[in-house]
């Protein structure tokens, strides 16, 4: 595992899952009944991004810095400003930036649940620090792709609704094939339930068998209708060299209704904010 997401805190691809964590976290609390969320792949849940891992890449600039400085940005990115502008109140440049476990925790109500899953111990360790006295925020230092299973069979007996957050680190190619197997998994056992994925762009023929095969699983699990896929794209550039990550996308199944407005909002800033020549945004329900 060498992964660190710390190098890429607060970058554009953070912005729109964070700006879409947070779109779904307020309309899956505006509805009754109680909430269990899954974070498969949680991370530290908190970054620094005077470290030097941060400092390293200097992404956050070019993303959490850009977003902080527009007072017109869409209304989309509200609440993420709120919770950055409070981790920094002491003004100046952006320091401490969240991960989804904090503002994932941070939109609970009583009864509400949520778990973040890391293998890696030191990122474990922090994630446990960063989430300490959040009521229902749990950590588990467990594998996210069966964490998210059992915890959509334990739902659906418990008569929770279910939000799922799939933030792989796609260092290794099993985490595509391992994303549609967990999609399926999950709305086997729980067809109710709402799963954001976080994917990046390299090039168009790994993107689009992925959005087919993560159609295909949810077809299969739920045996009628499928769920409608929600795909919101930022391409920083065009998708040129398959060697770099030309940009990134939120895919959601089951987004409530409202989600695809908040989502084109985002993914439209991003562009032309942190995008370079040739940059765009593409949002659309499939
Ligand atoms: C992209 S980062 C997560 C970022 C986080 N979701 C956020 O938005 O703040 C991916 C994390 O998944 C962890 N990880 C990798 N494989 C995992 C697995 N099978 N189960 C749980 N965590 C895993 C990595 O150590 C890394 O910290």
């Amino acid at each position: 595992m060498n992964y660190r997401h710390a190098f890429h805190a607060g970058n554009f691809a953070d912005l729109l899952k964070h700006a879409v964590v947070l779109d779904l976290m307020g309309r899956l609390t505006a509805a009754a009944g109680p909430l269990s969320v899954v974070d498969t792949h949680a991370g530290a849940g908190a970054y620094d991004l005077t470290g030097a891992l941060a400092r390293k890449t200097g992404e956050a600039e070019a993303g959490i810095a850009r977003l902080m400085a527009d007072d017109a940005a869409p209304a989309v990115f509200a609440t993420l400003k709120t919770a950055v502008a409070k981790m920094n109140a002491g003004g100046g440049p952006v320091r401490h930036y969240p991960g989804s476990p904090l503002l994932i925790a941070l939109r609970l109500r009583p009864g509400d649940r949520y778990i973040g899953c890391e293998v890696r111990p030191d990122d474990g360790a922090d994630l446990k620090a960063n989430l300490r006295g959040q009521a229902g925020a749990a950590v588990r230092l467990a594998d996210g792709w069966t964490t998210a299973a059992a915890e959509a069979r334990a739902a659906a007996k418990a008569g929770r609704r279910l939000f799922v957050l799939i933030d792989p680190p796609f260092e290794r190619g099993d985490d595509y094939p391992a994303i549609a197997e967990a999609v399926g998994r999950v709305l086997a056992a729980a067809p109710a339930a709402v799963i954001a994925v976080w994917v990046p762009i390299k090039d168009l023929a790994t993107f689009d068998s992925l959005l087919g095969d993560v159609e295909d699983a949810a077809a299969d699990a739920v045996k009628g209708t499928a769920p409608a896929l929600l795909v919101s794209e930022v391409r920083l550039r065009p998708l040129d060299d398959p060697m770099k990550m030309n940009g990134c996308a939120m895919l959601v199944l089951g987004a409530p209704a409202g989600t695809e407005a908040g989502a084109r909002a985002a993914a439209d800033w991003i562009a032309a904010a942190c995008g370079g020549p040739g940059a765009k945004a593409l949002t659309r329900t499939i």
